[in-house]
């Protein structure tokens, strides 16, 4: 059995500290093996602000797993972010921005859906390039059959199910069918501010390939978790998942701010669920 806490867009620089103060316990009480963190650390990538991040990472007593998200790239420094946009990353978080971590269970893989730039004038939004997907790929099919396998990203794989237009990481459908031909069971993102858990139907993600993989076959389940500790909230409060893998089966609980500590919100079992908002 393998505890996870997922946490994701920490924006320090525009945090609650009594959010962060008890984050941390909350986390630590939990005695997780992995911590995993799908991006946006900062809210300006400012040095300050990377400061803080590594800060509450070191206060993590579980070895931890990240990603950056669009936030951790610098806005104010133009050559930074054109010619090193990860260097603060690196130094102050993770030298690598797409790591593996696998133990005796599981087995999980990071995409680095950030982009420096894009052809449009909102660089927010979040893309994989087939070179990522191909890479993916190579290192999923690396993972033996019996280990648990989770991708982690900071832009979101599939939308809210209350709000089915909102705008995916690029690419989303051809890397959900690829994550599905590998045995992925859980893909993790944020950047939103919202959390929800939603199974991916094969034929949800290309009704063309139902063939895929059989209907009985363990389901795959895209998990979003709001802010863990930003100020700027979209009407959830902060929150995270805590999500406990035994025997092949992931059961998610989400963990709510309520204004005086984490509390759990709804406990849900992806097996038999089908779309609801984690925050009830
Ligand atoms: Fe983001």
């Amino acid at each position: 059995m393998k505890r996870i806490a997922h946490i994701s867009d920490l924006h320090f620089g525009r945090v609650d500290d009594a959010v962060v103060e008890a984050l941390v316990d909350d986390i630590n009480a939990y005695t997780p093996d992995l911590v995993i963190i799908s991006g946006d650390f900062t809210q300006r990538a400012k040095r300050r602000e990377y400061c803080d991040a590594k800060a509450f990472v070191g206060r993590l007593e579980a070895p931890w797993f990240a990603v950056p998200g669009n936030h951790d790239i610098s806005f104010h420094h133009l050559f930074q972010r054109f010619f090193d946009p990860w260097r603060r990353y690196r130094r102050y978080i993770h030298k690598e921005v797409e790591p593996t971590y696998e133990d005796d269970e599981l087995f999980v893989v990071g995409i680095n859906t950030a982009r420096r730039a894009a052809f449009e004038l909102d660089w927010s939004h979040g893309r994989i390039s087939g070179d990522q997907i191909e890479r993916t790929a190579r290192r999923l099919k690396r993972a033996p059959d019996h280990k648990f396998k989770i991708v982690v990203g900071h832009h979101p794989f599939l939308p809210p199910p209350y709000a089915p237009d909102t705008r995916v990481v690029g690419r989303a459908d051809e890397a959900l069918r690829m994550f599905e031909d590998h045995g992925v069971r859980l893909a993790l993102a944020g950047h939103l501010h919202r959390g929800y858990l939603r199974v991916v139907e094969p034929a949800a993600v290309d009704p063309r390939r139902t063939d895929v993989r059989p209907r009985d076959a363990a389901p795959m389940v895209v998990v979003q978790t709001a802010s863990a500790t930003s100020t700027r909230l979209r009407d959830e409060p902060n929150a995270y998942q805590r999500i406990c893998v035994e025997d092949g089966k992931a059961v998610i609980r989400a963990r709510v701010w309520s204004g005086a500590g984490f509390d759990h919100a709804v406990e849900v079992d992806p097996d038999t669920t089908q779309q609801f908002r984690a925050i009830a």
